[in-house]
């Protein structure tokens, strides 16, 4: 094979992808679906588990076509919406429920129950997590105890609950049940420094262990596809989740490098190296990645709502036409107008974890347009980004550079606005797509076509663009901030 290519999957919250990119890192063809959101009671999320992997599978056979035929791929790399949680019948291979999505909070009262019983502290010294509706335990004994579908499948012994990677793998290779360490560290089942899931863990949380995939590396030879699916049988050797996925797309290889990813929500992930991380400021230890066994970990802020607030200001309330828009609407203004947005339409995550917040506007007047509301909603991303790097830096992990990538980052105004406020220089890839380009990286390592991250880093990143740091009023910005973030 001359020129080996490599076929991504992203499946993400908003959004499913294929992409076919060179050992080169260069993309060679694309194809994209929106995903349904169903929101069956506030506070719930829920995606059809079959729409993911027929739109996964549609986008992979478009590429495909679009990249001149199934002879040039050498490997799959699979990187996903992290935390979410599907339930399947392993003799089936259908859905038995829709899949539970990581913003969704049902479960707030459970995590409510076990924070109140004194479990958090030890719940976080072994998984880095916190007690919060976000993380797969508490949606998956959800599941087991309110879906009979899921619970008769239980005790009949065919019950699987995996996240995103896993349903996908199970449906490609036609039954395999596996999980890599990335998306496993989000559950709130595998302790960070501990090989496979634990046994007190899954008792706490009422998970039977028999129903989970096995935890494996990140890159390594995990199975090959149904030939029938993709016209010929090809390897998947490449799995993370995404925002550890963009971690190494965006080449933060080293301990201290840091990325921000601004899709549905924003996640700030701090490579931290071999040592296992214990934040005392409400951040996560997280695994980064696995290879041949051995952990890296990072340290990670995950925001809810980034890009999810763009989308809302133009679907629901109609302001505006476009994201793209909302970089001129900043522009037009010189300021908020005294228009603060705080966007916990999902709650807030960290440092907050307040799955009971809900979003606020204030400072409105009769001259307030939706210019200011544009503009106080891209300044929501740095101020929330903002909390972070204070939360960061009281855990030892200060930024120097922030290396940013995601849809929303194509935004000038906001990328200027993220430079300014935090004061440091914030870097952008000129290919934003670094989720996609870290599974392909991962994947190049399983396949061999690059002997090991470093030199996929070498060979796949491009050019990127820097934004310094400049002028802005922070002192009223940030007691606006305070006073609304009161109000949430
Ligand atoms: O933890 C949730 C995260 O993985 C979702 O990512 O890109 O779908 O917003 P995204």
């Amino acid at each position: 094979m001359s020129d080996p290519l490599i076929l991504v999957l992203d499946a993400g919250t908003t959004s499913t992808r294929a992409m076919l990119l060179g050992a080169d890192g260069v993309l060679r063809a694309l194809a994209q679906r929106e995903l349904t959101q169903f929101y069956p009671q506030p506070g719930w999320v829920e995606h059809d588990a079959a729409e993911i992997w027929d739109k996964t599978l549609a986008c992979a056979q478009d590429v495909i076509a679009k990249g001149g035929g199934v002879a040039g791929v050498a490997a799959i790399g699979i990187t996903n919406q992290r935390e979410t949680v599907v339930a399947w019948d392993k003799a089936s291979g259908k859905p038995l429920h829709h899949a539970l999505v990581w913003q969704d909070r049902r479960t707030a009262d459970f995590c409510a129950g076990l924070k109140d019983a004194g479990h958090e502290a030890g719940v976080q010294a072994a998984t880095g997590l916190l007690l919060d509706p976000y993380f797969s335990a508490t949606k998956m004994r959800w599941l087991i105890d309110n879906a009979a579908p899921v619970s008769e499948a239980a005790k009949a012994g065919r019950l699987a609950l995996g996240t995103v990677e896993d349903w996908l793998v199970f449906k490609l290779t036609g039954g395999a049940h596996l999980t890599d360490a990335s998306n496993a560290s989000r559950t709130l089942l595998l302790p960070l420094s501990g090989a496979s899931w634990d046994a007190g863990l899954c008792d706490l949380f009422g998970v039977p262990q028999v129903v989970l995939g096995e935890v494996v590396d990140n890159a390594g030879h995990f199975g090959t596809t149904l030939p029938d699916l993709l016209g010929r049988a090809v390897p998947i050797t490449g799995l993370a989740g995404d925002q550890q996925s963009a971690t190494i797309g965006q080449g933060c290889l080293e301990p201290g490098q840091t990325k921000a990813t601004y899709g549905t929500g924003a996640f700030v992930l701090a490579n931290m190296g071999q040592t296992v991380p214990q934040s005392a400021n409400r951040l996560l230890g997280t695994v980064l990645c696995q290879l041949d066994g051995k952990r890296s970990y990072a340290l990670e802020g995950s925001v809810f709502v980034a890009g999810s607030l763009i989308k809302w200001l133009r679907d629901n309330l109609g302001l505006i036409a476009s994201a793209a828009q909302t970089a001129d609407l900043a522009r037009s203004v010189p300021d908020n107008g005294g228009v603060t947005i705080v966007p916990a339409l999902a709650g807030l995550g960290a440092p907050h974890w307040r799955p009971e917040a809900r979003a606020v506007v204030t400072g409105m007047t009769f001259s307030t347009t939706r210019a200011h509301l544009a503009r106080a909603a891209l300044e929501a991303m740095a101020m929330q980004t903002l909390e972070l790097a204070e939360a960061f830096a009281a855990d030892g992990a200060a930024w120097t550079a922030l290396r940013i990538d995601g849809g929303m980052s194509a935004n000038d105004w906001m990328a200027q606005d993220l430079a300014n406020v935090l004061q440091v220089p914030v870097e952008r890839p000129v290919f934003v797509e670094t989720t996609a380009l870290g599974a392909a990286m991962l994947a190049a390592v399983g396949a061999g076509i690059h002997a090991d991250l470093d030199s996929a880093s070498a060979a796949m990143r491009g050019a990127v663009e820097h934004f310094e740091p400049g002028e802005t009023e922070m002192t009223i910005r940030r007691a606006a901030w305070n006073r609304a973030l009161a109000a949430t």
